[in-house]
Protein backbone atom coordinates (compact mmCIF):
# COMPACT_ATOMS: atom_id res chain seq x y z
CA UNK A 1 0.00 0.00 0.00
CA UNK A 2 1.56 3.30 -0.98
CA UNK A 3 1.62 6.27 1.30
CA UNK A 4 2.66 9.73 0.83
CA UNK A 5 5.04 11.25 2.97
CA UNK A 6 5.99 14.90 2.01
CA UNK A 7 8.54 16.23 4.31
CA UNK A 8 9.90 12.70 4.33
CA UNK A 9 13.74 13.68 4.48
CA UNK A 10 13.29 15.86 7.01
CA UNK A 11 13.73 15.33 11.33
CA UNK A 12 10.60 13.73 11.89
CA UNK A 13 9.97 12.63 8.22
CA UNK A 14 12.33 10.21 7.95
CA UNK A 15 12.19 8.79 11.21
CA UNK A 16 8.78 7.82 10.35
CA UNK A 17 9.49 6.48 6.96
CA UNK A 18 11.66 4.12 8.49
CA UNK A 19 8.83 3.32 10.73
CA UNK A 20 6.14 2.75 7.86
CA UNK A 21 8.65 0.73 5.60
CA UNK A 22 9.48 -1.57 8.59
CA UNK A 23 5.99 -1.90 8.76
CA UNK A 24 5.16 -3.16 5.56
CA UNK A 25 3.88 0.16 3.80
CA UNK A 26 5.57 1.64 0.55
CA UNK A 27 6.67 4.86 0.71
CA UNK A 28 6.97 8.05 -1.71
CA UNK A 29 8.50 10.95 -0.33
CA UNK A 30 8.06 14.63 -1.98
CA UNK A 31 10.25 17.00 -0.40
CA UNK A 32 11.72 20.31 -1.66
CA UNK A 33 14.74 19.44 0.24
CA UNK A 34 14.89 23.13 1.82
CA UNK A 35 15.88 22.08 5.25
CA UNK A 36 17.21 18.35 4.54
CA UNK A 37 19.68 16.52 2.47
CA UNK A 38 19.35 13.89 -0.26
CA UNK A 39 21.47 11.26 1.74
CA UNK A 40 18.92 10.81 4.18
CA UNK A 41 17.75 8.54 1.22
CA UNK A 42 20.71 6.28 1.53
CA UNK A 43 20.24 6.55 5.44
CA UNK A 44 17.06 5.31 5.41
CA UNK A 45 17.85 2.75 2.87
CA UNK A 46 20.52 1.17 5.10
CA UNK A 47 18.58 0.68 7.76
CA UNK A 48 15.57 -0.39 6.04
CA UNK A 49 17.12 -2.56 3.01
CA UNK A 50 14.32 -0.28 1.49
CA UNK A 51 14.84 2.69 -0.77
CA UNK A 52 12.30 4.87 -0.94
CA UNK A 53 10.55 6.93 -3.93
CA UNK A 54 11.72 10.28 -3.97
CA UNK A 55 10.60 13.29 -5.85
CA UNK A 56 12.06 16.82 -5.86
CA UNK A 57 8.77 18.64 -5.16
CA UNK A 58 8.28 22.20 -4.23
CA UNK A 59 4.23 21.57 -2.58
CA UNK A 60 3.91 25.74 -2.62
CA UNK A 61 3.84 25.67 -6.71
CA UNK A 62 0.20 24.38 -7.71
CA UNK A 63 1.66 22.75 -11.09
CA UNK A 64 4.24 20.91 -9.12
CA UNK A 65 2.22 19.24 -6.45
CA UNK A 66 -0.42 18.30 -9.33
CA UNK A 67 2.42 16.83 -11.76
CA UNK A 68 3.34 14.72 -8.60
CA UNK A 69 0.33 13.44 -7.67
CA UNK A 70 -0.48 12.62 -11.69
CA UNK A 71 2.54 10.52 -11.45
CA UNK A 72 1.71 8.42 -8.39
CA UNK A 73 -2.04 7.89 -8.85
CA UNK A 74 -1.81 5.16 -6.46
CA UNK A 75 -1.27 7.07 -3.32
CA UNK A 76 -3.54 5.19 -0.41
CA UNK A 77 -3.02 8.20 2.38
CA UNK A 78 -0.67 11.20 2.83
CA UNK A 79 1.26 12.17 5.99
CA UNK A 80 1.91 15.70 5.77
CA UNK A 81 4.74 17.06 7.41
CA UNK A 82 6.43 19.25 4.75
CA UNK A 83 6.75 22.74 6.76
CA UNK A 84 8.62 25.27 7.66
CA UNK A 85 9.38 25.01 11.28
CA UNK A 86 11.38 27.67 12.48
CA UNK A 87 9.54 29.95 15.28
CA UNK A 88 11.98 32.67 15.55
CA UNK A 89 12.31 32.91 11.73
CA UNK A 90 8.79 33.14 11.57
CA UNK A 91 8.17 35.83 13.31
CA UNK A 92 10.71 37.48 10.96
CA UNK A 93 9.73 36.65 7.64
CA UNK A 94 5.74 35.96 8.44
CA UNK A 95 4.66 35.93 4.42
CA UNK A 96 7.57 32.80 4.11
CA UNK A 97 6.23 30.98 6.55
CA UNK A 98 1.98 31.61 5.21
CA UNK A 99 2.71 31.32 2.20
CA UNK A 100 4.72 28.07 1.78
CA UNK A 101 2.96 26.23 5.01
CA UNK A 102 -0.63 26.85 3.99
CA UNK A 103 -0.29 27.33 0.47
CA UNK A 104 1.11 23.64 0.31
CA UNK A 105 -1.45 22.15 2.50
CA UNK A 106 -4.27 23.58 0.26
CA UNK A 107 -2.26 22.62 -3.00
CA UNK A 108 -1.90 19.03 -1.36
CA UNK A 109 -5.71 19.13 -0.25
CA UNK A 110 -6.85 19.92 -3.76
CA UNK A 111 -5.00 17.21 -5.52
CA UNK A 112 -6.15 14.78 -2.63
CA UNK A 113 -9.49 15.60 -3.76
CA UNK A 114 -8.91 15.21 -7.33
CA UNK A 115 -7.59 11.61 -6.61
CA UNK A 116 -9.65 11.01 -4.23
CA UNK A 117 -7.22 10.15 -1.73
CA UNK A 118 -9.42 8.98 1.96
CA UNK A 119 -7.12 9.55 4.69
CA UNK A 120 -4.88 12.43 6.12
CA UNK A 121 -2.12 12.40 8.92
CA UNK A 122 -1.49 16.31 10.03
CA UNK A 123 1.93 17.07 11.39
CA UNK A 124 0.50 19.94 14.38
CA UNK A 125 2.17 20.65 17.16
CA UNK A 126 1.14 21.59 20.99
CA UNK A 127 2.49 25.45 20.06
CA UNK A 128 -1.50 25.84 19.63
CA UNK A 129 -2.24 25.23 23.44
CA UNK A 130 -0.06 28.68 24.42
CA UNK A 131 0.44 28.90 27.64
CA UNK A 132 -2.08 26.28 28.82
CA UNK A 133 -4.33 27.25 31.70
CA UNK A 134 -4.52 23.91 33.31
CA UNK A 135 -1.30 20.98 33.30
CA UNK A 136 -1.42 18.27 32.20
CA UNK A 137 -2.70 19.96 28.41
CA UNK A 138 -5.55 17.74 26.69
CA UNK A 139 -6.93 18.12 23.42
CA UNK A 140 -10.16 20.10 24.28
CA UNK A 141 -7.91 22.68 26.01
CA UNK A 142 -9.03 25.80 24.04
CA UNK A 143 -6.48 26.93 21.07
CA UNK A 144 -4.96 30.14 22.45
CA UNK A 145 -3.66 32.91 20.28
CA UNK A 146 -0.14 31.61 18.52
CA UNK A 147 2.71 33.45 20.16
CA UNK A 148 4.44 33.08 16.07
CA UNK A 149 3.55 32.87 12.51
CA UNK A 150 4.63 29.12 12.78
CA UNK A 151 2.30 28.22 15.51
CA UNK A 152 -0.75 30.51 13.79
CA UNK A 153 0.41 28.41 10.41
CA UNK A 154 -0.39 25.53 12.56
CA UNK A 155 -3.23 26.58 13.96
CA UNK A 156 -4.93 27.47 10.51
CA UNK A 157 -3.67 24.27 8.92
CA UNK A 158 -6.03 22.49 11.78
CA UNK A 159 -9.15 24.45 10.74
CA UNK A 160 -8.42 24.07 7.33
CA UNK A 161 -8.41 20.14 7.05
CA UNK A 162 -11.53 20.42 9.42
CA UNK A 163 -13.11 22.21 7.48
CA UNK A 164 -12.31 20.27 3.99
CA UNK A 165 -12.58 17.09 5.62
CA UNK A 166 -16.64 18.22 6.29
CA UNK A 167 -17.61 19.03 2.95
CA UNK A 168 -15.28 15.93 1.23
CA UNK A 169 -14.80 12.20 2.14
CA UNK A 170 -11.26 12.70 3.34
CA UNK A 171 -10.93 11.54 6.99
CA UNK A 172 -8.08 12.88 8.88
CA UNK A 173 -6.10 12.58 12.36
CA UNK A 174 -3.93 15.55 13.64
CA UNK A 175 -1.34 14.56 15.48
CA UNK A 176 -0.35 17.64 17.91
CA UNK A 177 3.85 16.78 18.88
CA UNK A 178 5.53 18.66 22.11
CA UNK A 179 8.88 18.69 21.88
CA UNK A 180 10.15 15.69 19.65
CA UNK A 181 14.20 15.10 20.30
CA UNK A 182 16.76 12.33 20.06
CA UNK A 183 17.42 9.90 17.35
CA UNK A 184 17.00 6.57 15.94
CA UNK A 185 19.35 3.94 17.57
CA UNK A 186 21.15 3.64 14.19
CA UNK A 187 22.81 7.06 14.84
CA UNK A 188 22.21 7.22 10.81
CA UNK A 189 19.29 9.71 10.76
CA UNK A 190 18.52 12.54 13.49
CA UNK A 191 18.11 16.12 13.47
CA UNK A 192 20.14 18.31 11.29
CA UNK A 193 19.49 21.94 12.25
CA UNK A 194 20.96 24.12 9.59
CA UNK A 195 23.30 26.81 11.20
CA UNK A 196 22.88 27.90 14.58
CA UNK A 197 20.40 25.40 16.62
CA UNK A 198 17.35 26.91 18.10
CA UNK A 199 16.40 24.34 19.45
CA UNK A 200 17.63 23.00 23.09
CA UNK A 201 18.98 19.54 22.16
CA UNK A 202 21.15 20.23 19.10
CA UNK A 203 22.52 23.38 21.13
CA UNK A 204 23.28 21.00 24.06
CA UNK A 205 25.01 18.29 21.80
CA UNK A 206 26.86 21.00 19.43
CA UNK A 207 28.52 22.53 22.75
CA UNK A 208 29.09 19.16 24.37
CA UNK A 209 31.05 18.17 20.61
CA UNK A 210 32.69 21.71 20.70
CA UNK A 211 31.17 23.49 17.83
CA UNK A 212 29.60 25.94 20.26
CA UNK A 213 31.46 27.82 22.81
CA UNK A 214 28.39 27.28 25.84
CA UNK A 215 24.49 26.70 26.37
CA UNK A 216 22.38 29.84 27.15
CA UNK A 217 19.88 28.79 29.55
CA UNK A 218 16.95 30.95 28.48
CA UNK A 219 15.76 32.34 32.05
CA UNK A 220 15.71 30.77 35.23
CA UNK A 221 12.97 33.17 36.89
CA UNK A 222 9.99 31.04 35.81
CA UNK A 223 7.62 29.58 38.55
CA UNK A 224 8.65 26.21 37.89
CA UNK A 225 10.86 23.99 40.73
CA UNK A 226 14.44 25.31 39.63
CA UNK A 227 13.23 28.48 38.05
CA UNK A 228 13.65 27.00 34.28
CA UNK A 229 10.99 26.53 31.72
CA UNK A 230 9.63 23.34 31.34
CA UNK A 231 8.56 21.01 28.57
CA UNK A 232 7.07 17.88 27.95
CA UNK A 233 10.39 16.16 25.35
CA UNK A 234 9.57 13.29 23.21
CA UNK A 235 11.68 10.84 21.33
CA UNK A 236 11.27 11.00 17.58
CA UNK A 237 10.58 7.19 17.54
CA UNK A 238 8.25 7.69 19.46
CA UNK A 239 6.13 9.95 17.75
CA UNK A 240 6.91 8.09 14.29
CA UNK A 241 5.50 4.44 15.90
CA UNK A 242 2.52 6.97 16.51
CA UNK A 243 1.99 7.57 12.77
CA UNK A 244 2.11 4.70 12.22
CA UNK A 245 -0.49 3.86 14.94
CA UNK A 246 -2.96 6.40 13.31
CA UNK A 247 -2.27 5.67 9.67
CA UNK A 248 -3.69 1.79 10.55
CA UNK A 249 -6.38 3.31 12.84
CA UNK A 250 -7.27 5.53 9.46
CA UNK A 251 -6.92 2.59 7.48
CA UNK A 252 -9.20 0.24 9.59
CA UNK A 253 -11.86 2.54 9.82
CA UNK A 254 -12.04 1.90 13.61
CA UNK A 255 -13.55 5.90 13.92
CA UNK A 256 -16.66 7.49 12.91
CA UNK A 257 -14.93 10.99 12.83
CA UNK A 258 -14.35 13.28 10.29
CA UNK A 259 -11.29 14.63 11.98
CA UNK A 260 -9.45 13.29 15.09
CA UNK A 261 -6.89 15.44 17.69
CA UNK A 262 -4.14 13.15 19.51
CA UNK A 263 -1.28 15.05 21.99
CA UNK A 264 1.98 13.40 21.81
CA UNK A 265 3.66 13.56 24.50
CA UNK A 266 5.10 11.39 27.15
CA UNK A 267 2.94 12.94 29.81
CA UNK A 268 6.15 14.14 31.89
CA UNK A 269 7.47 17.75 31.75
CA UNK A 270 11.32 18.60 32.84
CA UNK A 271 13.24 21.98 33.26
CA UNK A 272 15.91 23.00 30.56
CA UNK A 273 18.37 22.36 34.14
CA UNK A 274 16.89 18.55 34.37
CA UNK A 275 17.28 18.11 30.55
CA UNK A 276 21.06 19.28 31.26
CA UNK A 277 21.20 16.90 34.15
CA UNK A 278 20.20 14.13 32.12
CA UNK A 279 22.38 14.96 28.88
CA UNK A 280 25.68 15.40 31.20
CA UNK A 281 25.05 11.70 32.99
CA UNK A 282 24.66 9.90 29.71
CA UNK A 283 27.10 11.85 27.41
CA UNK A 284 29.78 12.06 30.74
CA UNK A 285 30.17 15.34 29.11
CA UNK A 286 30.14 18.28 31.89
CA UNK A 287 28.18 20.99 29.81
CA UNK A 288 29.27 24.90 29.99
CA UNK A 289 25.88 26.52 30.24
CA UNK A 290 24.99 30.38 31.56
CA UNK A 291 21.98 31.02 32.63
CA UNK A 292 20.58 34.56 30.34
CA UNK A 293 17.16 36.68 30.48
CA UNK A 294 13.50 34.63 29.05
CA UNK A 295 13.48 34.15 25.28
CA UNK A 296 10.15 36.53 23.83
CA UNK A 297 7.56 33.97 23.44
CA UNK A 298 8.60 31.39 25.14
CA UNK A 299 5.58 29.75 27.34
CA UNK A 300 6.77 29.02 30.76
CA UNK A 301 5.54 25.20 31.34
CA UNK A 302 3.53 22.45 28.92
CA UNK A 303 3.40 19.06 29.15
CA UNK A 304 0.70 16.54 27.89
CA UNK A 305 -2.17 14.68 29.10
CA UNK A 306 -1.93 11.55 27.06
CA UNK A 307 -5.13 9.75 27.68
CA UNK A 308 -6.72 10.10 24.53
CA UNK A 309 -3.61 8.84 23.09
CA UNK A 310 -3.16 5.78 25.30
CA UNK A 311 -6.86 5.03 25.56
CA UNK A 312 -8.38 5.82 22.00
CA UNK A 313 -5.58 5.77 19.42
CA UNK A 314 -3.86 3.12 21.90
CA UNK A 315 -0.04 4.32 21.25
CA UNK A 316 1.76 5.42 24.60
CA UNK A 317 5.42 6.70 24.29
CA UNK A 318 7.93 4.24 25.71
CA UNK A 319 11.72 5.74 26.07
CA UNK A 320 12.46 8.04 28.53
CA UNK A 321 14.47 11.20 28.84
CA UNK A 322 17.99 9.68 29.33
CA UNK A 323 17.69 7.44 26.36
CA UNK A 324 16.18 10.49 24.65
CA UNK A 325 19.66 12.72 25.84
CA UNK A 326 22.18 9.73 24.60
CA UNK A 327 20.28 9.35 21.32
CA UNK A 328 21.15 12.83 20.39
CA UNK A 329 24.50 12.29 22.12
CA UNK A 330 25.21 9.51 19.77
CA UNK A 331 23.84 11.03 16.62
CA UNK A 332 25.83 14.19 17.21
CA UNK A 333 28.78 12.16 17.47
CA UNK A 334 28.34 10.29 14.26
CA UNK A 335 27.86 13.74 12.54
CA UNK A 336 31.63 14.69 13.48
CA UNK A 337 32.44 11.22 12.44
CA UNK A 338 31.19 12.13 9.01
CA UNK A 339 33.25 15.89 9.37
CA UNK A 340 29.70 17.44 9.33
CA UNK A 341 30.09 21.19 9.21
C1 LIG B 1 12.81 24.26 24.73
C2 LIG B 1 13.22 24.95 26.03
C3 LIG B 1 13.80 27.26 25.70
C4 LIG B 1 17.38 26.64 23.34
C5 LIG B 1 9.73 23.50 19.97
C6 LIG B 1 9.67 23.73 18.50
C7 LIG B 1 8.27 24.06 18.09
C8 LIG B 1 7.31 23.01 18.62
C9 LIG B 1 7.47 22.81 20.11
C10 LIG B 1 6.90 21.49 16.83
C11 LIG B 1 12.65 26.38 26.13
C12 LIG B 1 15.00 26.45 26.20
C13 LIG B 1 16.22 26.43 24.07
C14 LIG B 1 18.54 27.16 23.98
C15 LIG B 1 17.34 27.21 26.06
N1 LIG B 1 7.52 21.77 17.96
N2 LIG B 1 16.23 26.71 25.41
N3 LIG B 1 18.48 27.43 25.33
O1 LIG B 1 10.52 26.47 22.08
O2 LIG B 1 9.49 24.41 23.17
O3 LIG B 1 9.49 24.70 20.67
O4 LIG B 1 8.84 22.49 20.35
O5 LIG B 1 6.06 22.10 16.30
O6 LIG B 1 8.27 24.09 16.68
O7 LIG B 1 10.52 24.80 18.20
O8 LIG B 1 11.60 24.17 21.90
O9 LIG B 1 13.93 23.43 22.05
O10 LIG B 1 13.47 25.81 21.29
O11 LIG B 1 13.10 25.17 23.67
O12 LIG B 1 17.31 27.49 27.28
O13 LIG B 1 19.63 27.38 23.37
O14 LIG B 1 14.64 25.11 26.03
O15 LIG B 1 13.78 28.54 26.32
O16 LIG B 1 12.37 26.63 27.49
P1 LIG B 1 10.23 25.01 22.04
P2 LIG B 1 13.10 24.65 22.17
Amino acid sequence: MKILVTGGTGFIGSHTVVELQQKGFEVVIADNLSNSSLDVLDKITKITGIRPIFSKTDLSIQDETRTFFSKFPDIHAVIHFAAYKAVGESVDLPLKYYRNNLVSLMNILQCIKEHAIPYLVFSSSCTVYGQPDSLPVDESAPIKKALSPYGNTKQIAEEIITDFCEVTKMKAVLLRYFNPIGAHESSLIGELPIGIPSNLIPFITQTAIGKREFLNVWGNDYDTPDGTAIRDYIHVVDIAKAHVTTLERLLNESSNKKTEVFNLGTGVGYSVLQVIQSFEKMSGVKLDYRIKPRRPGDVEKVWADTQLANQVLGWKAEKDLDEMTLSAWNWEKHLKSLGTL
